[in-house]
């Protein structure tokens, strides 16, 4: 079939060509945002999943809910080594220009940009050009102590306040949540707090791999109230099989059910799969409708070119013993597995894979679903370790 009319599109962030299964996940955002916008409280969002699993397309597509009703939004990617700060001041500054802009006589505004200012004067890196354009004096006393968990609710509160003053809303977007430290996050989750006992039009939105596990005490228990974790996850069957005949037929090509089934079993209902195995099935394919044998010879292309892109480029940064870590995870089966498993396969002692497992939870390989647990952030990554060690030696 011709490669150009091709629907499917596999690629991190990439937009499938219809968002299946997400409806739930939409109308809760609709609504969120649909009463932050009137000043009513409601839970903030953050989604959560595997790596693939097409958080990053739906956020953008809340996103783009709330651009259409009004919001002024940032959207903001963390990073493995940014600090949050420099990071929120950079993408703040810009929307408080725009909130600038809108007519009106409250000096709010003005005043979120010297809060932030001084939020920005007291970081401990300097932060470039961030500061131009703010030729404006730094509020004393509001954002400047130092203190992330203190500055951060005080700039919130804030911007929150400007919105407010322009009678408009803000939406901060914030992907890949997991990488910030667990300081960070409670700073986070902190200004939410106050934003919403103030009833403030600001709401943050965010995606990445399950973060409750990671926090401890007090913001547990706040991150517990003050926001729901809509739980994104593979689709159904009969999902999987409407994001893969919908787009085709829409072009005119029609997939047997035999085809649907197959890359089901193959894929589990995975987005990310999903698009790889519609995307090379359809370029194989010579004549509609598409058939099991089509698919069949398709996955004998689909897997390398997954195990290059997708699988690969993530075990390309591991060191020799990260790797035997997960090689040993991937030895125990799919699923979650205790830290203590891993070290009999191993045969070394638990205590002594401390800081190989710190290393591959700041890599972003495997996260703690439940206390003492641990499990791959990359569906179907035990079946590629199996295939990239093929003989496992334990070390003693
Ligand atoms: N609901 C969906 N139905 C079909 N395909 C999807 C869906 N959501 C995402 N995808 C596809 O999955 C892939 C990964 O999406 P992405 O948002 O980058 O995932 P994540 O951010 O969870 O890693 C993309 O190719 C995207 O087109
Ligand atoms: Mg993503």
């Amino acid at each position: 079939m011709d490669p150009i009319k091709n629907p499917f599109s596999p690629g991190a962030g990439f937009p499938p060509p219809e968002l299946v299964g997400r409806d739930p996940v939409l109308e809760q955002a609709r609504i969120l945002l649909g009463r932050v916008k009137q000043k009513r409280s409601e839970k903030s969002m953050l989604l959560t999943g595997l790596r693939g699993v097409g958080k990053t397309v739906l956020l953008n597509g809340i996103e783009r809910m709330a651009i259409k009703s009004g919001y002024h939004t940032i959207s903001i990617e963390a990073h493995e080594d940014k600090a949050l700060g420099p990071l929120i001041a950079q993408h703040l500054r810009t929307l408080l220009f725009d909130l600038n802009r809108i007519a009106g006589i409250g000096d709010k505004v003005k005043r979120g940009l010297a809060v932030l200012r001084g939020f920005i004067g007291a970081l401990k890196v300097t932060v470039n050009d961030v500061t131009s354009g703010l030729d404006i004096e730094p509020e004393k006393g509001a954002a400047d102590s130092g203190d992330l968990e203190i500055d951060l609710p005080n700039l919130f509160v804030a911007i929150g306040e400007a919105a407010e003053d322009r009678k408009s809303a803000v939406g901060i977007f914030i992907d890949e949540i997991q990488y910030f430290s667990q300081k960070e996050l409670g700073a986070l989750i902190m200004a939410m707090h106050k934003v919403q006992q103030r009833q403030l039009p600001l709401v943050l939105l965010g995606a990445g791999l399950p973060i409750l596990p990671c926090l401890a005490g007090e913001s547990k228990s706040y991150a517990e109230r003050l926001f729901s974790f809509p739980d994104i996850g593979a689709l159904s069957e009969n999902d999987a099989a409407k994001a893969l005949r919908e787009p085709a037929q829409a072009a005119g090509v029609a997939i047997k059910r035999p085809a649907l089934q197959e890359i089901f079993r193959l894929t589990k209902g995975y987005p990310y799969f999903l698009q790889e195995w519609g995307y090379q099935t359809w370029n194989l394919a010579t004549a509609s409708p598409i058939t099991l044998e089509t698919v069949q010879n398709a996955t004998a292309a689909v897997i390398p070119r997954l195990d290059r892109n997708f699988f690969r480029v993530r075990y390309d940064r591991l060191t020799l013993g990260e790797k035997n870590f997960l090689r040993a995870m991937a030895d125990l089966g799919p699923g979650a597995h205790r830290t203590g498993n891993i070290a009999e396969r191993l045969g070394v002692k638990v205590t002594s894979l401390g800081p190989v497992r710190a290393k591959l939870i700041r890599k972003g390989m495997i996260y703690s679903p439940a206390h003492g647990d641990m499990a791959f952030t990359v569906p179907l990554f035990d079946e590629f370790m199996m295939r990239a060690i093929p003989a496992f030696k334990r070390y003693n």
